[in-house]
C-alpha cells in the first residue's frame, strides 16, 4: 500500500505534530510487523521533520542498545546503556533533549554534522524496548514541543507493532 505523504507546516509545533503523528498512524495502519515499522518510522521521520542529519533506532538487547532501522550515515553500533545521549535517556527511562551535543559529557559523536539532540526511550509494560534518536545539525533543534510530539509518535509506533518478546 502507498501512501500519500504530506509536508507540513512548522511555524507551530503543536499542529505540526498533530499532523506528522496522523500520517505516521496512516503510514503504520494494517501492518503489525515490528521492524518494517520502526524502518517507515524513520523513513518518514527523515522525510517530514525540518533540519535533521539522523532519525531512527537503537534496540536494547541484555545491556547494550544495538542500531536498529535508521535513516542518516552509517552509525555507531552498540551503546551501552548508561553511556552517550541514548544510554542515558535508556538508563532515566525519560526523554533527554540536548540543545548543544558538544557540551554533553559523554556525548558519542557518530557524525560529525550532529549539534543538537532528542532521545525518546520505548517502554511497553515497563520494559525498555530501546530508544529512537534524532540528531540535527542545528543548535538548540528540539525543545519540549518536540519531546511531547515524538513520545505521542513512540506510542503511536508501540501501539501499532507486534513487539518483540
Ligand atoms: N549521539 C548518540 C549516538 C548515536 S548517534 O547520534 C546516531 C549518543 O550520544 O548516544
Amino acid at each position: 500500500m502507498s501512501h500519500a505523504i504530506t509536508a507540513i507546516a512548522t511555524a507551530d509545533k503543536a499542529g505540526f505534530y498533530a499532523s506528522y503523528n496522523r500520517q505516521l498512524a496512516a503510514v503504520l495502519e494494517g501492518e503489525r510487523d515490528w521492524t518494517c515499522n520502526l524502518a517507515n518510522t524513520s523513513a518518514l521521520l527523515m522525510q517530514l521533520l525540518p533540519d535533521l542529519n539522523w532519525a531512527g533506532f537503537y534496540l536494547r538487547q541484555g545491556p547494550d542498545l544495538v542500531l536498529g532501522p535508521f535513516q542518516g550515515k552509517v552509525a555507531c553500533v552498540r551503546i551501552p546503556v548508561g553511556k552517550g545521549v541514548c544510554g542515558t535517556a535508556a538508563a532515566r527511562r525519560t526523554t533527554v533533549v540536548v540543545p548543544n551535543v558538544h557540551e554533553f559529557p559523554g556525548h558519542i559523536a557518530c557524525d560529525s554534522a550532529s549539534n543538537s539532540e532528542i532521545v525518546v526511550p520505548l517502554l511497553h509494560a515497563g520494559r525498555l524496548l530501546g530508544v529512537l534518536d534524532l540528531d540535527s545539525p542545528k543548535l538548540n533543534r528540539f525543545d519540549a514541543d518536540d519531546a511531547t510530539g515524538l513520545e505521542r509518535s513512540v506510542a503511536i509506533l508501540l501501539g501499532a507493532s507486534n513487539l518483540p518478546a
